[in-house]
């Protein structure tokens, strides 16, 4: 039997559920029964009617969902797969910061580890950031960790101090002006479209800044034959499987080595020992709870 066929034998057999970000390889988003953004996954799987769920995605992402979802059983096929951005917020720093700044909201990207959460009033994902922010009640908000987000944020909300900690997601942060204007002398007529999470002299060459559910909307509703997009290359997968009739540009090809790390054979292995489920410490998890369903409450920027 071909290793496709053993995942969705098993998965019937298990009772079982696979969903996978958008940059997932594309073997993975093929078998997945749901591929979406950090925020569509956080929803999924807290209406998921199954006790098993393979997760493909990163820590932070498997971690929220553990959180949000305490009596399921969220399976990692890939514990190891982290995102270098999540470790960039130490909880002692942030501790000394809310010492220093206690009428000052603490508003965290999903993007972190969950001790970070535990210490924030409410999170966001890239979909719902700025209606986060706008949200809080607070007149001064700190912002972790993304600083590419942070100022993408400020953009919109000027009734706020916002300060913005120090982190970026290497990722996203390597792609230049020079990446984006070599696609654009090439194809002058392509709509651009880039993650929030590019730097902010990226951000200002774009038609839209979007979280990856946006940029594939994007690519459904624009009448452009090129797309350049600035975000992880494997969005490719998702955006020519869906809008066939289109190309896709990547500025500077960028690569997620940690969402690579799941594959077939991983999946197929989590489903045959229903593990590694991925743990978090019950009173970390008691406390992050509520910033995260905050950000659920909240919705999406565009709802
Ligand atoms: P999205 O929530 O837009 O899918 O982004 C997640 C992420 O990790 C971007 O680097
Ligand atoms: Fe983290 Fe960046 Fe990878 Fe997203 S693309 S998971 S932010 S390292």
């Amino acid at each position: 039997m071909s290793l496709i066929d053993s995942i969705k034998e098993l998965k019937e057999e298990n009772d079982a559920v696979i969903v996978a970000h958008n940059y997932q390889i594309g073997e993975i988003q093929d078998i997945a029964d749901f591929v979406g953004d950090s925020f569509g996954l956080a929803k999924k799987v807290a209406e998921l009617d199954v006790t098993n769920v393979i997760f493909c995605g990163v820590e932070f992402m498997v971690e929220s969902a553990v959180i949000l979802n305490p009596h399921k059983n969220i399976i990692h096929p890939e514990l190891k797969a982290g995102c270098p951005m999540a470790e960039m917020v130490d909880t002692d720093d942030l501790l000394q910061y809310k010492q220093k700044h206690p009428n000052t909201a603490v508003v965290s990207y999903v993007n972190t580890k969950a001790e970070t959460k535990a210490e924030s009033d409410i999170c966001c994902t890239s979909s719902n950031a700025v209606k986060v922010v706008e949200s809080v009640s607070n007149s001064r908000v700190l912002f972790v960790p993304d600083k590419n987000l942070g100022n993408y944020i400020t953009r919109f909300v000027k009734d706020k101090e916002v300060d913005i900690w120090d982190g970026f997601c290497g990722t996203h942060d390597k792609i230049t002006p020079d990446d984006v204007q070599e696609l654009v002398d090439r194809y002058p007529d392509a709509e651009i479209v880039v993650h929030p999470e590019c730097k902010p002299e990226v951000v200002d060459m774009a038609d839209h800044t979007e979280s990856t559910a946006g940029i594939l909307r994007r690519a459904h509703e624009s009448d452009k034959d090129h797309m350049i997009i600035g975000t992880e290359k494997e969005m490719g997968h998702r955006l020519k499987k869906e809008v066939s009739d289109k190309e896709y540009h990547f500025p500077g090809n960028p690569t997620c080595q940690n969402m690579k790390k799941i594959t077939l054979e991983k999946v197929l292995k989590s489903l045959e020992n229903l593990e590694p489920v991925l743990t978090v410490d019950e009173e970390i998890a008691r406390r992050a709870r509520k910033p995260l369903e905050r950000m659920v409450q909240i919705g999406r920027g565009s709802e």
